[in-house]
């Protein structure tokens, strides 16, 4: 969350392609051969030959600029990655039979309780640094990895902690509905009245979180138990989201369209007629195809098939240490582009407004028109079709945040 400079006022000329999301339209646009003038961190104007006086200039070289990506989900906050466990999925272990086996989401809980606070920040310092190396200028952040009132308050703390220091903009989410901690497993009421008795009043009291999440999947959160949380957190002014549909479309989708959450998120395994409840309730699918590449399945969200019934899909990296260990949103595009059938330029959409639109801070960034923030990417290439081509390369020359170039 790094402060503008006053009278800050920089041109980017001679960028050879400009490719934003445009609000008025409601469509993307593909512009040749602009400058884009920017005073105080904000996009003041995009046009053709505009005066360099005033501005300190930048020459774009010709290359491609997009928005900056819009990552609206994520879990940075853990110690230790789980690599052994990448291994035994490979051997043929599933992601829910590694959990019951106590490894997946619990072993992430054991570590960051016993995790050393300093270096737990300097782990989670890193992750934000390479998001902005990624491209991506706005991430939503979630807890969900330590389960205990003080352990989830403390991640969300830190997150905000950084959010103040970092270029990187954080929005944060609640997750203690993420898992049954060990304490729990056989007090499931036990555990719900604490999130909701406990952990949820002290994160809208101290303002620790914009949205509350749940982790709605056989085995996790069922429908009746996601519904009491989410109830909850919608008493108390948070947003709703919700991991729905991942493995078995248990009717998380339709709880999520009930209560007026912002998104639905993974959708895997979502039927049609959960579609239907999402056009109905207005939300926002964020997929999440770099999850299922990384789990070694085939079952990809029906991205195409959501994208053409007027759904604002949404694409997320998902970054976590068990299912989706990557911040390339470049990868997540060509995932997207290969496997969901979305286009390149879709993509792009859904990887900048529509990510802003399922956080709704979409009035502030997730496409670059005139006084939205100048977060934004200049490419190594000219043109929007190589960044799912570039594949696994991280082709991106400079990041810019609020004006201000930050890689
Ligand atoms: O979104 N599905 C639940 N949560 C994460 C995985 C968390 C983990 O495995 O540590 C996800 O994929
Ligand atoms: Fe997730």
């Amino acid at each position: 969350m790094i402060k503008t400079i006053k009278n800050h006022k920089v041109l980017i000329t001679n960028i050879g392609q400009l490719v934003t999301f445009r609000d008025d339209i409601n469509k993307m646009q593909v512009s040749s051969n602009v400058d884009m003038a920017i005073s105080e961190g904000k996009i003041e104007r995009i046009g053709q030959n505009i005066p360099s006086a005033d501005y300190q200039t930048v020459n774009a070289e010709g290359k491609l600029v997009t928005p900056g990506f819009v990552d609206a989900h994520t879990h940075p906050v853990f110690y230790d990655t789980r690599e052994k466990e990448y291994e035994m999925r490979i051997m043929g272990k599933n992601y829910m039979e590694i959990a019951k086996a106590g490894g997946g989401i619990r072993s992430s809980v054991k570590s960051l309780r016993n995790a050393d606070p300093i270096k737990l920040k300097n782990r989670v310092k890193i992750r934000l640094d390479n998001f902005l190396k990624f491209g991506i200028t706005t991430i939503e952040a979630k807890s969900g990895y330590g389960l205990s009132t003080q352990t989830e308050l403390d991640s969300l703390r830190l997150l905000k902690e950084l959010d103040k220091t970092h270029a990187l903009d954080i929005k944060c989410t609640f997750l203690g509905a993420h898992e049954y901690p060990d304490e729990y497993r056989n007090d499931h009421d036990g555990y719900i009245d604490k999130i909701i008795n406990e952990m949820l009043p002290t994160v809208a009291r101290e303002n620790l979180a914009d949205y509350c999440d749940v982790f709605c999947e056989e085995g996790v959160f069922n429908v009746e138990e996601s519904r009491r949380v989410m109830e909850v957190a919608k008493y108390l002014g948070l947003g709703l989201r919700i991991h729905a549909d991942e493995f078995k479309p248990l009717g998380g989708v339709q709880l999520a369209a009930k209560l007026g959450a912002l998104s639905a998120d993974h959708l895997t395994a979502i039927t049609d007629e959960g579609i239907k409840s999402l056009i109905d309730g207005n939300v926002v699918p964020v997929l999440l195809p770099a999850t299922t590449f990384f789990l070694g399945s085939d079952h990809y969200a029906p991205g195409r098939k959501m994208w053409d019934l007027g759904l604002p899909v949404a694409l997320a990296t998902d970054f976590n240490p068990g299912s989706s260990h990557t911040q390339s949103m470049a990868f997540v595009i060509t995932t997207a582009c290969l496997k969901l059938k979305l286009t390149p330029l879709e993509a792009l959409q859904a990887a900048t407004i529509n990510g802003a639109k399922s956080l709704k801070i979409n009035h502030l960034v997730g496409s670059l028109e005139n006084n939205k923030l100048a977060d934004f990417v200049i490419w190594d290439f000219d043109n929007y079709q190589s960044i799912p081509y570039f594949l696994a390369a991280n082709s991106i020359k400079e990041v810019w945040k609020k004006g201000i170039r930050v890689y």
